[in-house]
């Protein structure tokens, strides 16, 4: 099964175009779009189609849809379609065509219903990327949770997605590691637990260094050994990547999120000096006081923002290094598209290197998709009581905690590892569904008590429609086995029907602007609708095939919500 219904619909209305009185007038490649309908009272989807051509034509739009409703066949698909404001058409679907929508969705186990990408894409997914030894802030939890979702959901449609932790690992920041690491090192704590430990030295050298001219000094000194490959520091830098990646693969563990490659900045070194021969040569960068510039004459917005590549003293940079990158993933990996999840401050750069690679001839969909910020309560950005940034293990934590209480208070008679692993999963898919309810560019607000909300729009409520969808098959003593074929009888079972049929056309939608939110979305109107399905219809007291159809819905809803929260990375309980 691959096509959707908005396709099904727009095919039938296609066909009815040439067959209309405006046939001859038709603009070239006119294709008609049918979406889902904005307001369900008027019908189930709507088309457009009749506003746009009657401009074309210069007719009156309803008159336009009346002729080409006339010539529309509506097969056993839809009812007679009907004309509604200004001229929008309006399809209402056959019952019996829901009834085998249901039916095919049943047996479609894995997509359910969802069609995969006509042209698999080999797509590079570049998210997270933390700065080792650094604190990894809030921007970088955004990062990691969108650009998790949108691989999920790539690789669910068919592509090949490589997700490549990018991460910081030749920064200025070692300058000051080293130095701390030589100096203030306390060796238990590192073994214990490193990452606390490196950020510690960070912090504190961070600190000295404000006003210790001298000591700023002592640590660029120290880069410029690791730098020119002083076997030390070398070491002691090599021992602060592994540590630094074994402490955020515990992170990433305990996220359920898996990178197929780390390639770090690091990872690039040799191939900088080539890559800004190279653009001198073809004339892309050029000499300016001494550094090496990329200048964009042509372009308004960079007219005056040059990209620094080499500086006069030799040393790369942030752009030289993902130019680099660039190449690797086009020629390496064979990447057909590029996705960058990275704040939206680092607009300007991404323009740059972007625009850089086109010159070049790189031909990959390079994508930036940035994000805003996280706001506390009081509206700035979100920090700890003691004003420092807010480090993602230490939300996860607290998440759970909190969720612990949740469960406890809910089912104090759960074993205690029972309650820990319900609460890591609703503490841990709170924290990423309050991110991914937001449209990405929204500033939003974190806030504990509503993210762990148990009604409205929140993973709890979500994973709780869940668990509910499975209380019937315990309640029934077994597993859903599809008996009759379906048959929809109440609204309510019609809606929910629709509901989950439109699984299929908003998981790609998701791609056309990465907006997890639009999943998040539909899940939670589908939630919605269960809901409404249960209060209206009951299911066990009934008998035959109304209570046949009636656990087919049970059940397709629970898949449904199962691997829509999946594609979030959220996982489900079947006890809460
Ligand atoms: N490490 C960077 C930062 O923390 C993010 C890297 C994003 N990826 C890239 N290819 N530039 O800001």
């Amino acid at each position: 099964m691959s096509a959707t219904i908005a396709d099904i619909l727009a095919a039938r209305l296609n066909k009815a175009l040439p067959e209309s009185p405006f046939a001859a007038d038709l603009p070239e490649g006119f294709v008609a779009q049918v979406d889902q309908a904005q307001n369900r009272q008027f019908g189930d989807y709507q088309s457009n189609a009749a506003m746009i051509l009657a401009k074309q034509v210069k007719r009156n739009p309803r008159e336009v849809a009346a002729a080409i409703i006339e010539a529309f066949d509506g097969g056993e698909v839809s009812e007679a379609p009907e004309i509604a404001g200004p001229g929008f058409i309006n399809f209402r679907l056959k019952t019996t065509f829901l009834e085998e929508k249901l039916s095919q969705l049943l047996a479609d186990e894995e997509k359910l219903g969802v069609p995969v990408a006509e042209k698999p894409l080999t797509i590079v997914a570049d998210f997270s990327a933390p700065n080792v030894a650094k604190p990894m802030h809030v921007g970088h939890i955004r990062s990691t949770i969108i650009g998790d979702s949108l691989t999920r959901i790539a690789d669910f449609l068919g592509h090949e997605v490589i997700a490549d932790n990018h991460i910081g690992d030749w920064g200025t920041q070692f300058g000051m590691i080293l130095w701390g690491w030589k100096n203030l090192l306390n060796e238990e704590a590192l073994e214990s637990d490193p990452i606390p430990e490196l950020l510690r030295i960070y912090r504190e050298v961070n600190a000295r260094t404000k006003d210790d001219e001298s000591l700023r000094e002592d640590c660029k000194n120290e880069l410029v050994e690791l730098q020119g490959g002083n076997e030390e520091n070398l070491a002691i830098w090599e021992r602060c990547i592994d540590l630094s990646k074994i402490g955020l693969q515990k992170i990433y563990d305990r996220l359920d999120i898996n990178f197929d490659l780390w390639l770090g900045e690091s990872f690039y070194n040799d191939r900088l000096a080539p890559l800004v021969e190279s653009l001198l040569a073809a004339a892309i960068a050029e000499e300016s006081d001494g550094a090496i510039c990329v200048f964009f004459p042509d372009e308004k917005q960079l007219a005056d923002k040059p990209a620094l590549i080499r500086k006069s003293d030799g040393g790369f940079l942030y752009a030289t290094t993902d130019l680099a990158t660039i190449d690797y993933r086009i020629e390496e990996l064979k990447a057909d598209a590029i996705w960058y999840v990275v704040g939206a401050p680092q607009q300007l750069h991404f323009d740059q290197i972007f625009r850089i690679a086109k010159q070049r001839g790189q031909k990959a969909d390079l994508q930036f998709i940035p994000f805003g910020s996280i706001l506390g309560k009081d509206r700035k950005m979100l920090r700890t009581r003691s004003g420092d940034t807010v480090q993602l293990a230490d939300v996860l934590d607290e998440a759970v905690e909190r969720a612990l209480k949740i469960v406890d208070e809910k089912n104090p008679d759960f074993s205690d590892e029972e309650k820990q692993e319900i609460a890591e999963i609703i503490g841990i898919g709170s924290v990423k569904y309050a991110e991914l309810s937001q449209y990405r560019m929204t500033d939003y607000i974190f806030d504990w008590d509503t993210m762990l909300a148990l009604k409205g729009n929140t993973a709890p409520y979500l994973i709780n429609a869940y668990v509910r969808t499975r209380a019937i098959f315990r309640k029934l003593g077994s597993d859903f086995v599809k008996e009759g074929e379906p048959t929809l009888t109440a609204d309510a079972e019609k809606d929910l029907t629709l509901k989950l049929a439109q699984f299929a056309e908003t998981v790609p939608a998701v791609l056309s602007d990465f907006r997890p939110n639009t999943l998040a979305t539909y899940l939670y109107e589908l939630a919605v609708a269960y809901h409404r399905f249960w209060e209206a219809c009951p299911v066990l007291k009934e008998e035959g095939a109304v209570r046949e159809t009636r656990l087919a819905l049970c059940e397709l809803t629970g898949r449904v919500l199962r691997c829509g929260l999946g594609l979030l990375g959220i996982r489900t309980t079947e006890k809460m």
